[in-house]
């Protein structure tokens, strides 16, 4: 869910909705406002997009404030409805708050109030705060106060942004595990789940810790831990270094548009600084010491989603390069199943937000068992790098569109980066190839770009298979997260049934769902190299082919032995074969955008997806 909070002289009810369009990307399924206003509160609520609240508002105007909190949402107790949608009041209208997270002890906070005599309308476990909120400030007559009394009281993750009709001038957040930024302007003040919502206003940002409240007014901010004690020492202030159009759509109908087109730039952006001028990587901001990374002997990677893919493409690289043992992990399974972790174990944590809670209590886990964690991330100053040992932080720049692209090609970039630097700190036989990678990536931005440049004929294949049913695609060794990767794209931007398999896996069982005209494609690895892998695949073609499939090949310049056996081909630079994921993802990107759009699907905002996922 997105988050906003305001108070100064400006129009709370436009500084919010502007916050709130920069939050979207959060969740989609409802969103509301409430302000301050003639001494009483003002509210309004719709189930969908912002574009629905929008027109509400133009079709009953609320009345002028300065305080203003609001809220959209990515459902999780309680269906998208008006009614679930926040912010949510106590009986008396006087307290509002809009909530991201969600209350575990909800159920049976909700029978104690009710059994106060308090009447709960909503389905939200959201609703017993503001119930809570209205009788503590009863009895304190202060919202700060109120707020870190009933913060207390709660369990689970939380971030929580409450107004009071008898505190006007007040704003007040809190915040457990989910994100909460402050911004802090000219007699005026900012709370938001991310920096995007007021960047347009103040560069001035806080970053607020665990376990904090924060108290919001024109001429001020203070910050508290739940018990009142101020909390100097833990809080961190920064300023933010790009600006409002960095997160705008710049003459693209769509922000993944944008976003894959910027990949050559984000790709050379991450690589910057990282290589020196005798052709080695320099790490500087991995804070790490070289002897524990001497040391380790065995990486983990935790993921979610795309970046869970980028992790599984990293294990080829890390196990080739270091020849140290290397695991990859769905966040959301790792800590549940008890996994071998000490000090020599290097935990590899991928988020672009650095915020997904999955990934974020599997780093926890893992060091509270004495491993080391590394964070690869997008966001600064997230609370996933916050938490690590050290993090290297990918430049892709803000990511608005759900699906991840730009994002992930980086991850890809800091992988190796990560592995080549693993491989030439702890010196291994392939000590000369790791030199001839790293030169091979300073120049990889350009061969993105030349990918970008041949697309039309990939659009205008995704167009004529608007109608298809299924899609799958194969692909063999670093292929294969490839494939993973071009399906997930497919299901999470047409709503098409897609998936992907490793080629070799195929015989196994999948290709029962081979039938004639199925679309299939084949991410085809080099032909140099490791021309096992190539020819093995071409004999995969040849099987499906047989069999009625489609063949949509992406395979390498000059590689002629797949033409025969290509319904359509798509073209890739040379690449190290390690490398290829970097070139070889582009057309699948390109593939599911158009397709969506040739299917009338919203690109940017997917249905019941988030980009930025904070509950477990
Ligand atoms: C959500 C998004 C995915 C993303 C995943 C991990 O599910 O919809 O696109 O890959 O979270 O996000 P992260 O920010 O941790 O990379």
């Amino acid at each position: 869910c997105g988050i906003v909070g305001y108070v100064g002289g400006q129009s709370a009810l436009d500084v919010v909705i502007a916050g709130l369009k920069r939050l979207e990307y959060r969740g989609y399924d409802s969103a509301g406002v409430a302000v301050i206003a003639d001494g009483g509160l003002a509210s309004a609520k719709k189930a969908g997009k912002l574009v629905n609240l929008e027109k509400a508002l133009v079709e009953a105007p609320l009345p002028g404030g300065t305080t203003g909190i609001g809220h959209t949402r990515w459902a999780t107790h309680g269906g998208p409805t008006d009614a679930n949608a926040h912010p949510h009041a106590d009986n008396a209208g006087r307290v509002a708050v809009v909530h991201n997270g969600i209350i575990e002890n909800f159920a049976a906070l909700r029978t104690e109030l009710t059994g106060r005599g308090h009447d709960l309308t909503s389905e939200t476990d959201t609703e017993v705060v503001a119930h809570l909120l209205a009788e503590a400030f009863t009895s304190c007559g202060e919202l700060a106060e109120s707020m870190r009394r009933v913060c207390g009281r709660l369990e689970g993750a939380f971030t929580l942004v409450a107004v009071h009709a008898d505190e006007p001038d007040v704003v007040v957040g809190a915040r457990r595990n989910s994100p909460l930024v402050v911004g802090v302007g000219d007699g005026e003040a900012f709370l938001a789940s991310d920096v995007a919502a007021f960047i347009a206003h103040t560069r001035s940002a806080i970053e607020l810790g665990q376990d904090q409240v924060v108290e919001l007014r024109r001429d001020g901010v203070r910050v508290t831990d739940f018990d009142g004690a101020d909390a100097h020492g833990d809080v961190r202030e920064y300023h933010i270094d790009w600006d409002a159009s960095a997160a705008e759509k710049g003459g693209y109908d769509y922000f993944m548009l944008k976003e894959i087109a910027e990949q050559p730039k984000a790709v050379a952006d991450t690589l910057l600084g990282r290589i020196n001028v005798e052709g080695a990587l320099t790490l500087d901001d991995l804070r790490i010491p070289s002897r524990v990374l001497r040391a380790a002997d065995k990486v983990v990677i935790v993921a979610c989603g795309t970046a869970f893919h980028a992790g599984l493409i990293a294990k080829y690289a890390i196990e080739h390069w270091t020849r140290i043992p290397c695991e990859v992990e769905l966040a959301s399974e790792f800590r549940y199943r008890d996994p071998i972790l000490n000090t020599r174990t290097l935990v590899v944590a991928i988020s672009q937000s650095g915020e997904t809670m999955d990934t974020l209590m599997a780093l926890r886990h893992a060091r509270d068992q004495g491993a080391t964690v590394l964070a690869i991330c997008n966001t600064n100053g997230s609370t996933i790098p916050r938490e690590s040992d050290a993090v290297l932080y990918t430049h892709a720049g803000p990511e608005v569109a759900v699906a991840s692209t730009k994002a992930f090609l980086t991850q890809l970039v800091a992988c190796y980066l990560v592995a080549l630097y693993l491989g030439q700190l702890r010196g291994t036989k392939y000590g000369d190839e790791i030199r001839a990678v790293i030169r091979e990536l300073s120049r990889v931005s350009h061969e993105v770009e030349r990918v970008l440049e041949t697309m039309e004929p990939v659009r205008e294949l995704a167009r004529s298979l608007a109608d298809k049913k299924t899609v799958l695609f194969l692909g063999r060794h670093v292929g294969y997260p490839v494939a993973l990767e071009g399906a997930l794209k497919l299901k999470e931007l047409a709503y098409m049934h897609a998936e992907g398999f490793a080629a070799g896996e195929l015989k196994h069982g999948p290709i029962a769902l081979i039938e004639e005209d199925v679309p299939v494609v084949v991410v085809v690895p080099s032909p140099r190299g490791r021309s096992v892998l190539h020819d093995k695949i071409v004999s995969n073609i040849q099987e499906i082919r047989a069999r009625g499939a489609r063949t949509i090949v992406i395979a390498e310049e000059g590689d002629e032995a797949v033409v025969p056996y290509a319904d359509h081909l798509i073209r890739i630079p040379v690449t190290p074969t390690l490398l290829q994921p970097l070139v070889s993802t582009v057309p699948l990107q390109v593939f599911a955008c158009e397709l969506a759009t040739a299917r009338g699907n919203e690109v940017d905002q997917p249905r019941n997806l988030a980009k930025s996922v904070t509950v477990e």
